[in-house]
């Protein structure tokens, strides 16, 4: 099939990719010239582990191509999938649909024939009657169906190819034989195939971040009880998460939930229920608790290293919000750094997927390029994000500062064997941490 994915970020290149793999013809397009123009020189702008050698297998193929042309990518596709950002409007819950509705607009300036016009974007509830409100001109020439994307960064070709279902929302039954065709490859290795209206796929997709995010709130709230009541939250997980009707994923406590999605999907979809005068007290909850979560970790830091962090050497082991991927939106790093900063901190990073511009103007924090040159003065050394690289560190090999003390937000490591190496180690809700 000829498709068109309009945003070449995680998601649409990822799945444009993709869908090239599978024997579609892809063409990509994004308005950012510079990805347009890396792309075609063979380099992937975003950090996704495989993406490259699949760029580049099919580029060469011709069966993917990368334009700044929305006309010329629009003529030539017959399905439209709309990839670009959804973020959240500034100081509000309000979800930002501006780009959105700008490449609508923008299909519809060029579209000549018939084709079907794809959110993969996130969108609110009842996006999709107000994108049939902007081509009403045109409106023949159009069906508007939503295919949100589940896709994890860090694991987003996997996760395509073996999705846990594909959801297809559309009001006209016979898009989903399309849609159904498009996707064979995949269903016929067992993706669930689920059909419902496209109001319904728009909201099952802020209904799984949103309860994705309060799994990982709850979790993060009972290591808090953990810590105070001597019980590690880890044979809590398990003990809970044994029960299918719980399921162990996304019961692993650590830091605040952060990355490009669940921040910005549980206000998107808090401010949707607002208008609708529904009240989702569960969800406001979840927000509000972890934003309060950074509170808690900077004043951990404070009981660790003393009420004053005043040229106290800080090493931060991975800065992104979870591992294999190079994205800093909503990363507990991009708080707490510049905070420890203000307070005086002296701080290093190192991260695998390299230097952060967020961090370039924050006064005394310093990008090293290895595990060593990071850690090597450190006072205390945070693990914020679980790369494989940080799993077996000797940090008494690494650390020159007798008195280092392992903050591990992640729970990485072995308390115990902290304990025998005579490490001074703090985690999160095991009984180790005073
Ligand atoms: N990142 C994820 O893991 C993930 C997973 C599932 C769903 N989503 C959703 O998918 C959507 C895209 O997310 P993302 O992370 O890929 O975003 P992104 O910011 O990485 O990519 C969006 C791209 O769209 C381009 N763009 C914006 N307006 C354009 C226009 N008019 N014409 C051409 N290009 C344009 C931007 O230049 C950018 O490259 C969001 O709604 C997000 O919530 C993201």
């Amino acid at each position: 099939m000829k498709l068109c994915m309009i945003g070449t970020g995680y998601v649409g290149l990822v799945s444009g990719t993709c869908f090239a793999d599978i024997g579609n013809q892809v063409i990509c397009v994004d308005k950012d010239l510079d990805k347009i123009s890396k792309l075609k020189s063979g380099i992937s702008p975003i950090y996704e582990p495989g993406l490259d050698e699949l760029i580049k297998k099919n580029y060469s193929a011709k069966r993917l191509f990368f334009t700044s042309n929305i006309k010329q990518a629009i003529n030539s596709s017959d399905i439209i999938f709309i990839c670009v950002g959804t973020p959240t409007k500034k100081g509000s819950l309000k979800v930002d649909l501006s780009y959105v509705y700008k490449c609508c607009k923008e299909i519809l300036k060029f579209t000549k024939k018939k084709k079907i016009l794809v959110t993969k974007s996130t969108v609110p509830v009842g996006t999709g009657d107000e994108i049939e409100k902007i081509i009403k001109k045109k409106k023949k020439l159009f069906t508007v169906i939503s295919n949100p994307e589940f896709l994890r960064e860090g694991e987003a070709i996997r996760d395509f190819r073996y999705p846990d279902r594909i959801v297809i929302g559309s009001n006209e039954k016979k898009t989903f034989n399309t849609m159904k065709k498009l996707y064979s490859p995949l269903t016929n290795k067992g993706a669930k195939f689920f059909t419902t209206s496209r109001r319904g796929a728009e909201l099952i997709k802020y209904a799984s971040n949103a309860f994705l995010a309060t799994k990982i709130t709850f979790i993060n709230e009972l290591a808090n009880l953990c810590e105070k009541s001597g019980v590690n939250i880890e044979d809590i997980s398990l003990g809970m998460g044994s029960d299918n009707r719980i399921g162990g994923r996304f019961l692993r406590a650590g830091p605040a939930y952060g990355g490009s999605c669940f921040p910005k999907d549980t206000k998107g979809l808090v401010f949707a229920a607002d208008k609708h005068k529904v009240n989702l007290s569960v969800v406001k909850s979840v927000i509000k608790s972890n934003f309060n979560r950074i509170n808690l970790l900077t004043n951990r830091i404070h009981k660790i290293l003393g009420s004053s962090l005043k040229n106290k050497k800080i090493s931060f082991l991975g800065v992104t919000f979870k591992p294999n991927t190079d994205d800093m939106r909503d990363s507990t790093s991009l708080k707490m750094i510049p905070y420890l900063s203000k307070k005086g901190a002296l701080i290093n990073y190192y991260d695998p997927s390299g230097e952060k511009k967020e961090f370039r103007k924050i006064k005394n924090c310093f990008f090293k390029n290895n595990i060593k040159n990071n850690c090597y003065n450190a006072d205390l050394v945070i693990l914020l994000t679980e790369w494989d690289e940080f799993k077996t560190i000797d940090f008494k090999k690494v650390i020159k500062n007798k008195k280092f003390k392992v903050y591990d937000l992640r729970n990485l490591y072995n308390a115990n064997e902290m304990k025998r190496n005579k490490i001074q180690y703090f985690s999160v809700g095991r009984p180790n941490i005073k």
